[in-house]
């Protein structure tokens, strides 16, 4: 039982279907068979047809558990196991320990999880009772306003047990200043929590100076990189990052799969319990298929980054200009540093909820994060939106299937709505 008590967060309302909306979104396939396009990448990626050929013999022809060392069939669901955790490594530019998960004293170690959020769970609340555990003072945890609920909402709750919390205001660009982060700390701080890419309005936080604040002070740092992974270049190790967190749905491998890399000598306390898998840090059955087709996914990624960063963001630069020439557009946060597939506009003059709706059926974007649908965007009112304003903001994430027709397709559909909204 966690030292602070076992009581979780009241889980959010599901949001039901708005009764007075005359005009429901139509269920997929069916209704329109030409799919619009799709420009909803930082909700979710398409897993790559490379990636399900590596996962397919490991369903069903080997589809033996890897904690069965008894056997053959075992043995080699293991070894995919744990090449999957050394290519996911060496992709990060780690190398693992002997160890297991790779852990030791002197080695980085790669958990698997369910996704980022678990990871983010698992780094968040397993230091803080590790901390507790082992006696430490240090109380204070330090976050940015504009995080992901993945790690705001596990922070609170340590918030609600025992911990103090500061959630870090963000400039209008969507940057934190590391001068303001720096005036932040307090002598107990005992973690900072800062994300690579931002979700929404893709801004990436400036991770060296923030790791080098930390590394000075001792305090840990760790970093959801659900949104960066496989999309910039990063070295956990080089920005010091001591915990980092990935997701295998964000870079085009499979849903239900993600990690959490742990630098040497970081203490966590586990946050599932059983069978004592994964060094006993994340208790349960390996998914196979998903490990390997994590690995997979992020070997193919970082090959085609730098041209796919191009090219998306020669798309999203001439998707921006265009949209700047229809009037009244506003771009939220920093348009660098950025991530070259993301935009996130808001529209002056129009009616959100009507936009959304007018867009829906012919163009896959969202007005903010995927995970918190339904309720006003916390991001961009960090930015000093208006409720109004977040209502009427569009998020474009291309990807690596974008192609300059659906661009063009996407600025005519929404150029026309815009139009006939404005009357
Ligand atoms: C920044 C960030 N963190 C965490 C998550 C949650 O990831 P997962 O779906 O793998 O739990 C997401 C997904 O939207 C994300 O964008």
């Amino acid at each position: 039982m966690p030292a602070w008590g076992p009581r979780p967060p009241p889980p959010r309302p599901l949001t039901p279907p708005d009764p007075s909306d005359p005009d429901p979104a139509p269920p997929p396939a069916e209704a329109s068979p030409a799919r619009p396009p799709y420009l909803d990448h930082q909700a979710t990626t398409p897993c790559d047809p490379a990636v399900l050929a590596a996962m397919a013999p490991w369903w069903n022809d080997q589809f033996a558990n890897p904690a069965s060392r008894l056997h053959r069939p075992g043995l080699l669901a293991a070894a995919a196991v744990e090449q999957a955790r050394g290519r996911l490594a060496a992709g990060l530019g780690l190398a693992l320990g002997d160890g297991p998960a790779g852990m030791d004293s002197q080695h980085w170690a790669v958990v698997f999880t369910s996704g980022a959020t678990e990871a983010n769970n698992l780094a968040l609340k397993g230091l803080a009772e590790a901390e507790l555990t082992a006696g430490g003072q240090r109380r204070h945890l330090l976050t940015l306003a504009t995080e992901h609920r993945a790690v705001l909402d596990p922070l609170r709750y340590l918030a609600c047990h025992g911990f103090r919390l500061t959630e870090l205001a963000v400039g209008a660009d969507g940057l934190v200043d590391p001068a303001a982060l720096e005036a932040a700390l307090q002598p107990d701080t005992l973690l900072v929590s800062v994300m690579a890419a931002n979700n929404e309005i893709g801004v990436l936080q400036p991770l060296a100076a923030i790791g080098a604040l930390c590394r000075a002070r001792g305090i840990r740092f760790h970093c959801d990189a659900a949104q960066a992974v496989g999309h910039i270049p990063l070295q956990p190790a080089a920005l010091g990052i001591d915990l980092l967190s990935l997701s295998g749905h964000k870079l085009y491998g499979p849903k239900g799969i993600g990690a959490l890399v742990i630098a040497p000598g970081v203490r966590l306390a586990p946050q599932q319990h059983g069978g004592g898998q994964e060094g006993g840090l994340r208790a349960g059955t390996l998914p196979v298929p998903l490990i390997v087709g994590l690995a997979e996914a992020l070997a193919l990624a970082l090959a085609d980054r730098e041209p796919r960063a191009a090219r998306l963001g020669a798309l999203r630069d001439r998707l921006w200009a265009e949209l700047q020439a229809l009037g009244g557009i506003q771009l939220n946060g920093a348009l660098a540093p950025r991530l070259a597939h993301n935009l996130n506009v808001t529209v002056a003059g129009v009616d959100g909820t009507a936009l959304h709706r007018a867009l829906r059926r012919q163009l896959a974007v969202s007005s903010g994060s995927a995970c918190s649908a339904g309720s006003p965007s916390h991001v961009l009112a960090a930015l000093g939106r208006s409720r109004a304003e977040a209502a009427a903001s569009i998020r474009f994430g291309l990807g690596r299937g974008t192609t300059a027709a659906e661009i063009e397709a996407a600025l005519a559909v929404l150029g026309a709505a815009i139009q006939e909204l404005r009357g």
